[in-house]
Formats: structure tokens, C-alpha cells, sequence
């Protein structure tokens, strides 16, 4: 579903992601990991189509993001560490323009519905987002990734400032679009909800990918061994 593939990209002549390839199939959740400037979010930013590679490509759902930049976008939702969402707008405000935004047009209970399972609290439907919490945002931006149907979940750093039962939620969370088919790139420095949560761990350095594991066969305790490992090397 998402293909990463022999893609370069520099920035006034420094390489921050350096011939990266790798590929994330429906239902599988790959973790992100690596240090301050690996080059976790440019890649996202590629595959979002924000910026343009060098040379290689990024593939949604078998189309070229650089070729097609509106029909990949419609078959992906993104959650970065701030979900930017309309302060002045309600929940259900933000998500029926998001969700239109995708080309889907829900009716009112519709959209409650789509909050509802994302877990954002009733109550908090009809408020302002201006007064939402952190989590309260990353569940809306859970809700948009229902609504658009989106294929393929690009999350960065996404339980960063959450609280342990807000993060453990979220992971629910991502795991429930998983079971629905959903493609998840998790861009994180969170060992422990890398292995909790993802299906494969990748571990960046330098814009190349150095290490790729599978999280069922890895222990928390060996996880955080071999990351401080390749760190080192
Ligand atoms: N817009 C930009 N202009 C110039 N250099 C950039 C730009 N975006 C990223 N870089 C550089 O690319 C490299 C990779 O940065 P990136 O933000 O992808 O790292 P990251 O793995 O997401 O790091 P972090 O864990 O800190 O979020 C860094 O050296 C960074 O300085
Ligand atoms: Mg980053």
C-alpha cells in the first residue's frame, strides 16, 4: 500500500534521506525509529507530497505521489504531533470540512459517529476545538482518517506529550484500522509503543534505513539494547 522506493532527497546539498526503500502492506503497522535528524519526517513529507524527491519515488496505493498529487492525498490521512484542526470550529465542524475535503459528505450523526469511535467524548462533540486537549485533537484526527476511508495512516510522533492512558487508548486506536486494513507508517522515539503497537520496527540513521525487525520477535528490554547498539556503530 505504501512503497518507499530508492528515494534521495537533499537539502542545499546534504542528504537527509539517502536511497531509503522499504514498503508497508494493508493492515501492517511499521514504526519509525531513529535518532534527531534520521530523516523520519522527510520521508512522511515525501509521501505526503509537501516535498519532492530527489530521485526515487513514493508510491500510495500504486500511485506516484510526485504524478498524482491530489488522488494519493485523497488515500491518506495524517496525524502529526499537533493535529491542526480550526480553533473556532467544533469537533463535528472540523471533521465534516476534513471529511469533505476527501470528497465524502456525511450527515450529522454520521460524523457523532465517526467521533464516537475514535473515542472523543460526547460532551466534547459541540465544543470548541480551541478548548480541546491534546489527545482530544490526535482522536479527531483519528475520526478524519475514518471519514476520508483513508488507505494509508501517516502518523509523526504521535503520542509524544500524551498521557500513558491517552497514548494506551491511542494505540487502540491504531489498532483498530489496522484490523480494518488500514497501512500505518508511525514515525516515533517511543520504544515501547513502537513494540506494543507496530507489526514491523525500522531504525533510521543518516536517511538510510539500518536495522528492520519484526515486533513480535523482539523484547522490549532487546529493542532498546539494539537501538543504543546501532546508535554506537
Ligand atoms: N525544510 C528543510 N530544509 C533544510 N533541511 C531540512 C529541511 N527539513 C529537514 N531538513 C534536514 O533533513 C534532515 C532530516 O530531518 P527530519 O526532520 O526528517 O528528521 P527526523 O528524523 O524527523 O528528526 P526528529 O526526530 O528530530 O523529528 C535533518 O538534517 C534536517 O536538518
Ligand atoms: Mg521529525
Amino acid at each position: 500500500m505504501l512503497i518507499i522506493d530508492n528515494l534521495t532527497k537533499r537539502f542545499n546539498g546534504n542528504t537527509a534521506i539517502d536511497v531509503l526503500s522499504f514498503q508497508i502492506a494493508s493492515g501492517e503497522l511499521f514504526a519509525l525509529l531513529g535518532p534527531n535528524g534520521a530523516g523520519k519526517t522527510t520521508t512522511i513529507n515525501c509521501l505526503l507530497g509537501f516535498l519532492k524527491p530527489d530521485s526515487g519515488r513514493a508510491l500510495i496505493d500504486g500511485l506516484d505521489v510526485a504524478i498524482e498529487p491530489l488522488e494519493t492525498k485523497r488515500r491518506l490521512a495524517y496525524i502529526p504531533e499537533q493535529v491542526n484542526l480550526y480553533g473556532h470550529f467544533s469537533g463535528v465542524e472540523n471533521l465534516a470540512y476534513f471529511a469533505e475535503l476527501g470528497g465524502h459528505r456525511y450527515s450529522d450523526s454520521e460524523l457523532h459517529a465517526f467521533l464516537d469511535d475514535a473515542g472523543l467524548q460526547c460532551e466534547a462533540h459541540d465544543r470548541r476545538v480551541s478548548g480541546y486537549s491534546k489527545g482530544m485533537r490526535q482522536k479527531v484526527g483519528i475520526a478524519i482518517a475514518l471519514a476520508k476511508k483513508a488507505k494509508a495512516l501517516l502518523l509523526d510522533e504521535p503520542t509524544s506529550g500524551l498521557d500513558p492512558s491517552a497514548s494506551h487508548e491511542f494505540s487502540r486506536l491504531l489498532g483498530q484500522l489496522r484490523s480494518r486494513g488500514v497501512a500505518i507508517l508511525m514515525a516515533t522515539h517511543d520504544l515501547f509503543r513502537a513494540k506494543e503497537d507496530a507489526t514491523r520496527v525500522g531504525i533510521m540513521r543518516r536517511g538510510q534505513l539500518v536495522r528492520e525487525l519484526t515486533a513480535a520477535e523482539i523484547s522490549h528490554a532487546d529493542l532498546e539494547k539494539l537501538y543504543l547498539e546501532t546508535m554506537r556503530a
